[in-house]
Parts: structure tokens; sequence; C-alpha cells
């Protein structure tokens, strides 16, 4: 993994920092790719904090969270999940994509996240865990306009009571968290390429495209610049191509786009 400076372009840092300090919970709700987990990445590296993640999905299970049996030479011992560990340890515990877990997996998550902050461990000895004072949890959501996302049930959205919106950076912040990660310069272009990419942005907010391009495709657009494609190749790799998977039309849209915008 690239080691890169993260650029608190919002000043997310200090809402955390303030928000970690009175023991309140935060959810980050934004796209893909605004940067979400490099910031909670960030932050419990400024804080020296030990960080444990979770994605979340369909598939996550109340197991994942508590933890399994497991036979270890003929003994029976339990493997503690995530959620047990990080309330025990008082780490950092960080819930990707909160929303697209079922609601049994949410109601056992909810048990630890209310002001008791304990939980049963009912699958194990029954003893009860009592989170560490300095036990802090961050979770993400996307916009419900993304296809396949499901609303937060209230309870659980209100144990988050610091929200914190993850957008899209404004052209110049993107340019400069884009040039991080290059060592060439290619300024001009890189512009166009952000330009290209908040078009498309733009688009899909309406719906008029399907899908909407991230900070790691100006990143990757940057990338390939940098070892030395032509720009127009790139935007069609990057940008263009991905939109065929639905169909010609909805790809034409865009390639006309990118041929209006880049010579070469
Ligand atoms: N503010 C920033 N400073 C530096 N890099 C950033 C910033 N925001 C996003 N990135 C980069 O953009 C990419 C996507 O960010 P990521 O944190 O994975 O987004 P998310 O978790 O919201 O999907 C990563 O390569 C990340 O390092
Ligand atoms: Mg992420």
């Amino acid at each position: 993994m690239e080691e890169t400076q993260y650029l608190d372009w919002n000043n997310s840092i200090q809402i955390l920092n303030k928000a970690y300090d009175a023991g309140l919970f935060v959810l980050i709700i934004g796209p893909k790719g605004t940067g979400k987990t490099s910031l909670v990445r960030e932050f419990a590296k400024n804080k020296n904090v030990n960080l444990e993640s979770m994605n979340f999905s369909l598939r996550t299970r109340e197991s994942h969270l508590i933890g399994t049996k497991t036979l270890k030479d003929g003994n029976v011992s339990f493997d503690e999940g995530l959620l047990i560990k990080s309330m025990r340890n008082g780490d950092i515990l960080y819930l990707d994509e909160i929303n697209s877990a079922e609601a049994d997996v949410l109601l056992r998550l909810d048990e630890a996240l209310d002001d008791r902050r304990q939980i049963v461990l009912k699958e194990s000895t029954g003893e009860v865990i009592k989170a560490n004072d300095n036990w802090f949890v961050v979770s993400t959501i996307n916009p419900l306009t993304h296809s396949g996302t499901k609303e937060l049930p209230p309870q659980i959205l209100s144990r988050f009571p610091v929200r914190i919106r993850l957008e899209y950076p404004p052209e110049d912040i993107e340019l400069q968290i884009v040039k991080k990660y290059i060592s060439g310069d290619h300024e001009s272009t890189i512009i166009q390429a952000i330009k290209l990419a908040n078009i498309l942005r733009q688009a899909a907010a309406v719906e008029e495209l399907f899908y909407s391009p991230s900070l790691r495709e100006t990143i990757a657009f940057a990338k390939l610049l940098d070892k030395g494609m032509m720009p127009k190749e790139v935007a069609n790799i990057v940008f263009g191509n991905v939109y065929t998977q639905w169909g010609d039309i909805e790809y034409q849209k865009v390639s006309d786009i990118i041929t209006s915008m880049f010579e070469n």
C-alpha cells in the first residue's frame, strides 16, 4: 500500500477529534471514493490508536461481529469477533457501508452501541462485555441514490449523532489531492480530467448516467499519464469504457464528451 498524506480539505479530522473526546460516535456520509476510509485511517494514525475495520455486506453475519466457536486440539474455544475485540481493547472500530447489512446484524450491533456500551456474549459464556472507555466507532453509509443501498434504521442512525458529509472535493482541491500521487506535472491535462469527472458526476446525480467516477479514477488517470500514456487514450480507459456495461448508447454519450475535451 502506498503511503500518501491525507489532505484534510474540509476539516473532518478536527470534527473526529472532538467527537472522540466527547465519546460520540460518528457517521460519514458520501459516495464511493471520496476519501472516507483514508480519512479514518489518517485520524487513527494521528491518535496512535489501533484501528479495526469491517466491511459490511448482505453476507455479513452476527458471528463476524461477535465471534465463532472453534475446535482446537479437542478443546472448544471462542474466537472473538472485531466488535468484541475492539470493545475490550478500546480500539477505533470502523464499520464501512453499514447500511448494506441485514437487520438482524444491525440489531446485534445496536446492543453494543447503546449508552451502556456493553453486550452479552450469549454465544459463549454469557459474559457481559463492557467497552473500554476509549472505544470509538465510526461508520460510513453511501447516499441512498446508489442502487443496492438500503436505508439505515433510525434507531441505528441515532447511535451516531455526529454526521460528517464527504462529497467530491472542489476542482482545485481535487487537483491538489491527485498531484500527491504522481511525480510529474501534467497540471492542465489533469484539470481537464477532473472537469470530465465532474461532468460525469453531475450527469450521474440527475440519473442521466449510471455511474459516477470517484477520486480513484482521477488518481488513476494521473498515474497512467505519468507513465507516458496519451491523455485521450487514458480518458477512454479510465472514464469511458466502463459505460459499455450499460450499453452502446450510454457509452457513446461519454465517448463524445471525451472526444470534445481531449485532442490526443
Ligand atoms: N483528502 C484526500 N487526501 C489524499 N488522498 C485522498 C483524499 N481523498 C481521497 N483520497 C484518495 O482517493 C482514493 C479513494 O479514497 P477512499 O478513502 O478509499 O474513499 P472511500 O473510502 O470514500 O471509498 C484513495 O486512493 C485515497 O487515498
Ligand atoms: Mg472506503
